[in-house]
């Protein structure tokens, strides 16, 4: 399950997690729009969200087009690009807050 939160207050829920779907299309699964206006291809740097530090480990490793967009301390501070962010494993529930 994954939980969207925006300034903490939720606002969308995705029950489930697939390995093969990255975290923007988790969110367009339910219709949440998370900033994105290149259609998920890494250049508009929209869909930035902030993944909780004990769930980095799980994602996919930062791409050439997220290190274009978020500084080494934003990506310290866990964000990332919805776009460019796949799960290492189907069972995690977890939030993320959006930008
Ligand atoms: S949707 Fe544009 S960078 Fe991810």
């Amino acid at each position: 399950m994954i939980r969207f939160l925006r300034n903490d207050a939720e606002v969308g829920v995705v029950d489930f997690c697939d390995e093969n779907l990255n975290l923007l299309a988790h969110a367009q699964s339910i219709e949440l729009d998370v900033g994105s206006r290149c259609g998920g291809h890494g250049v508009c740097g929209g869909d930035r969200i902030q993944i909780p530090e004990h769930i980095l480990s799980t994602l996919s490793a930062v791409t050439e087009m997220e290190r274009r967009h978020l500084s080494d301390a934003e990506l310290k501070d866990g964000w990332r690009l919805a776009c460019q962010c796949y799960l290492n494993g189907a069972d995690l529930e977890f939030c993320v807050a959006l930008k």
